[in-house]
């Protein structure tokens, strides 16, 4: 190609036009005659969004984050979601054990485009499910999207055609069938792969055997006895919830813990207990304006954002939180000495693993109906287990709070090209995880929660929204840029884990606790985000596509996308003059036109 001036032949007007080097100035219809080097220009305008397929897996928090954005920024998209369960709501369909709640205030634990009215500052597992019931039925996103009882098997997706094939089984009719799709959004969620612990003989129990995120609500405790194994968030709660109503516990805390204060103070009791909205605290929720409640969210939103420091090592807000929760540990088990020695971390910092604000639970622990071993609980039996004297102690019940498979592995088979990425990544602790969005070398893959996902600090609901922005802002590139597939540069990937694992050092989360956020291993390396969550929000409000392999659809031509030369802009009746930016009263232009129109010559 070259450029060539073509003078008017007057020596005034010049005209600038891109011609084929082939391009004879005789004919009249310049660039009409193909070259070998010319590539294929279509018909279309650049600007237009491609009709795209996205399969969305998963209708909890995020999945339904995803369709309210996606609603409301794309253009040209066919969503379906699966859903495994009966119902939307993924967490809170499924944890139902007693005292399930969130530990952030609720007013923050919500979409930030849908405030709603809370009965009481930290909500239980069913009102929160019935507010993620309650966007659905707003939005008739079941209707529009999810297909319920959908269980994805597999995943594979393939450059020839630049598609997921995506394996589903209906659970309901006991189908299965192939679905296909440009983009996969994953949003099975990070606690959501519940499983048994590894105890010898727990199948073998005659008794009732309950894990906390598969709750059996059919099942009364009242004058049971009770074993409840593990000391995570989830025990946490369930221990002082279900104290009055049994008839003896046992309770095993094989690892250090810290129990923290709330972590909302500002507005709470000093004793850190929940606390229903009166009527009078209710009517911000009605305010109108929404100002007042906009207030109110930001003030109890605005410390989590602040409470990064403590995670940093070396920090004086460390050191701080530190002493604040070791003091409350200590003379909350004061009665307990051989409790505080054992379970009060001396070795790592309050953040190293999820801190759990536990209202009552170290009382609990000391009261009277309980026993609690520090050590791991070795063998169950049919009645019940062997206790560390070597003695066998029946109970009823067995409840395991022992968490949920976190090594953020696929759960299902995931091919690229025919490659088994489970099996190419078997001997690394995680996958190879992009800014927790997407994996390294992964063609059109996004995750909700992936590792390295800021978890450890703060509602889940504001990351899942940028998550999901970051993702419709990734979909429309592949749109109008007329791209076949992105992918995670694998060298970017390993340079981001690299940084990270780096940074991570510098953090509590890599003291010596049992963590989840290790997959569940003491010295094994955190999936956590390399910085504050505000960091993280701020990353991933535009999308860094210098880290991304790409594909266009045309091979030859990534420039394709320009098309016929015009822009969208210029027939779908929008303002052509935006650059200049806007009147605030549109009608300006009828009444200027006649005052401004070339007077009449005298
Ligand atoms: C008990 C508990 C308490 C929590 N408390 C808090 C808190 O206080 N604050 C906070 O910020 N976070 C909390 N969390 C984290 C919580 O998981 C997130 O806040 C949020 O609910 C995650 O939403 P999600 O949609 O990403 O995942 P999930 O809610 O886990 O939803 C995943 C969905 O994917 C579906 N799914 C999975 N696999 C498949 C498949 N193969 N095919 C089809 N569907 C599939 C599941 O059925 C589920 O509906 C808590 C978690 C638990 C377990
Ligand atoms: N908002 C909330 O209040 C809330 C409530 C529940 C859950 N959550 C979220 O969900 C996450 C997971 O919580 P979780 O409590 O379900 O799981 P978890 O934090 O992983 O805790 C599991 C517990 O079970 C113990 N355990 C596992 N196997 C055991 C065995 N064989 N013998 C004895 N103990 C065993 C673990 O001990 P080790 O530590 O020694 O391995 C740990 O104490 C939380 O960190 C939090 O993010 C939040």
């Amino acid at each position: 190609m070259r450029n060539i001036d073509l003078q008017d032949g007057q020596g005034g007007q010049v005209v600038t036009s891109f011609l084929p080097r082939s391009h004879n100035k005789d004919q009249t219809l310049p660039g009409t005659v193909p070259a070998v080097e010319d590539v294929t220009i279509t018909d279309q305008l650049f600007g237009a969004k491609r009709d795209l397929r996205v399969i969305v897996i998963g209708a909890g928090a995020s999945g339904l984050n995803f369709f309210k954005r996606a609603e409301e920024q794309a253009e040209n998209l066919d969503i379906v979601c699966y859903e495994k369960n009966a119902d939307i709501g993924g967490t809170w369909l499924e944890n139902r054990y007693p005292g399930c709640a969130c530990d952030i205030p609720s007013v923050v634990y919500q979409f930030p485009w849908r405030p709603a009215r809370w009965s009481q500052f930290w909500s239980y597992s069913e009102e929160i499910w019935g507010y993620l019931k309650l966007v659905e039925q707003e939005n008739r996103f079941i209707e529009k999207y999810v297909e319920l009882q959908h269980q994805v098997e597999a995943l594979s997706w393939s450059d020839k055609n630049a598609k997921w094939t995506v394996s589903v089984h209906d659970v309901q009719r006991d189908l299965r069938f192939e679905d296909h799709a440009d983009v996969v959004i994953n949003c099975t969620g990070v606690l959501s792969n519940w499983k048994w612990p590894a105890i010898p003989g727990l199948q073998t129990f005659r008794g009732t055997l309950l894990h906390s995120a598969a709750w059996d609500s059919s099942v009364s405790l009242k004058g049971k006895r009770v074993a409840l194994v593990g000391a995570g968030s989830s025990a946490v709660q369930i221990l002082p919830s279900i104290y009055e109503d049994v008839d003896k516990i046992y309770t095993w805390v094989r690892s250090k813990i810290w129990i923290t204060g709330n972590f909302s103070q500002t507005f709470t009791r000093a004793d850190g207990s929940n606390y229903q909205y009166t009527d009078e605290q209710q009517k911000i929720f009605d305010d109108s304006s929404h100002d007042e409640y906009l207030a109110y969210r930001k003030m109890v939103e605005e410390p989590f954002n602040r409470r990064f420091e403590f995670i940093v090592n070396g920090s004086e807000a460390q050191q701080n939180t530190f002493d604040y929760c070791n003091e409350h540990m200590r003379s909350s088990l004061q009665t307990r000495p051989d409790l505080i020695e054992k379970i009060v971390p001396t070795d790592f910092y309050v953040g190293c693993r999820r801190p759990t604000p536990g209202y009552g639970y170290l009382q609990s622990l000391c009261a009277s109906k309980t026993t609690t071993y520090t050590d791991s609980l070795k063998t169950i039996t049919e009645k019940g287990f062997i206790d560390p004297e070597g003695n066998e102690q029946e109970v009823d019940v067995i409840i395991c709070a022992t968490g949920f498979d976190t090594s953020f592995k696929p759960r299902v088979p995931l091919l690229v090209n025919g490659v088994d990425m489970r099996q190419k990544w078997a001997q690394d602790q995680h996958p190879p995880s992009y800014l927790s969005v997407a994996l390294g070398g992964v063609p059109n893959y996004l995750i909700s929660g992936g590792a390295y996902f800021p978890v450890a600090h703060g509602s889940f609901f504001p990351l899942i929204d940028s998550f999901c922005k970051y993702a419709l802002k990734l979909i429309e590139k592949i749109q109008v840029d007329n791209i076949a597939w992105v992918a995670p540069n694998e060298m970017k990937t390993k340079q981001f884990l690299r940084h990270a694992n780096t940074f991570l050092k510098r953090t509590a989360w890599n003291g010596p606790c049992s963590s989840w956020f290790k997959g569940g291993t003491v010295d094994g390396q955190p999936a956590l985000y390399p910085g504050s969550r505000l960091s993280f929000m701020k990353l991933v409000e535009n999308v860094r596509f210098e880290d991304y392999d790409i594909e266009y659809l045309d091979r030859e031509n990534p420039f394709a996308f320009l098309r016929k030369g015009k822009h969208v802009c210029e027939e779908d009746g929008s303002d052509v003059t935006w650059y200049l930016g806007s009147t605030s009263d549109q009608t300006l232009k009828d009444t200027l036109r006649e005052r401004m129109t070339a007077p009449e010559s005298a």
